[in-house]
C-alpha cells in the first residue's frame, strides 16, 4: 500500500497536544491527582505525549476494549478486554482516546466507569469523526474534528499497520 497522505502533520499534532495539556492542567489545577485512563491500543502514543506535557499531579491507567464486528461492520456492542488496575472511586478520571467514531466505545466506557463512583469523569479524544457519531457522548477535550476518512498513524492502525507513523495519514483501504 502507498505511503499515507498527510491529513494532520507531526507539527500540528505537537502544537495541539501542547494546547490540550495546557487547558487540562488549568482545569484540574486545584483538584489533586488526575487519573488518565488510556484506551488501548490506539491511545498509547497520544497518552504518552499528553501526559508528559501536563503540569499537574497525574497517574496512568489503561483499559482495552474490543468491538463486536459482523464482517467489516461494527455492531456497536463493546466488550471489556482489560480493566484498570486500581480503584477509581473518589478519583478525578480523564478517559483518553485516539479517536471517537460512532461513539459506542466511549459511551460504554463512561457508563462503566461512572458506576464506580469517581469524583468526576471527563473525556479527551485526539480525533472526532463528528458526522459518524451515532450516540450521545460528550467529548470535553477534542484535538481535531475530521471527516469520514480512514486514518492511520500516531497510534491508529489499519489492520495493525501504520500505528507508528508520526503523523495522521489518510488511506484508501480499497486501493
Ligand atoms: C478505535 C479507537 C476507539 C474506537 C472508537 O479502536 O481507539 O477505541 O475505535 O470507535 P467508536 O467510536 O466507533 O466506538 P479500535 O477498535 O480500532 O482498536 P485499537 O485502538 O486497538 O486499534
Amino acid at each position: 500500500m502507498a505511503t499515507p497522505k498527510t491529513l494532520i502533520s507531526e507539527e500540528q499534532i505537537k502544537a495541539r497536544v501542547e494546547e490540550l495539556a495546557a487547558q487540562i492542567s488549568l482545569d484540574y489545577a486545584d483538584t489533586g491527582e488526575l487519573v488518565l485512563v488510556g484506551i488501548l491500543k490506539g491511545a498509547f502514543i497520544f497518552l504518552a505525549d499528553l501526559s508528559r506535557r501536563l503540569s499537574i499531579p497525574r497517574c496512568i491507567e489503561f483499559m482495552a476494549v474490543s468491538s463486536y464486528e459482523h464482517g467489516s461492520v461494527r455492531s456497536g456492542a463493546v466488550r471489556l478486554v482489560m480493566d484498570v488496575r486500581r480503584s477509581i472511586e473518589g478519583k478525578h478520571v480523564l478517559i483518553v482516546e485516539d479517536i471517537v467514531d460512532t461513539g459506542h466505545t466511549l459511551r460504554y466506557l463512561i457508563d462503566m466507569l461512572q458506576s464506580r463512583e469517581p469524583a468526576s469523569i471527563r473525556t479527551c479524544a485526539l480525533l472526532h469523526k463528528e458526522d459518524s457519531t451515532e450516540v450521545d457522548v460528550k467529548i470535553d477535550y477534542t484535538g481535531f474534528s475530521i471527516g469520514d476518512e480512514w486514518v492511520v498513524g500516531y497510534g491508529l492502525d489499519y489492520d495493525e499497520k501504520d500505528r507508528t507513523l508520526p503523523y495522521i495519514g489518510m488511506i484508501n483501504p480499497d486501493a
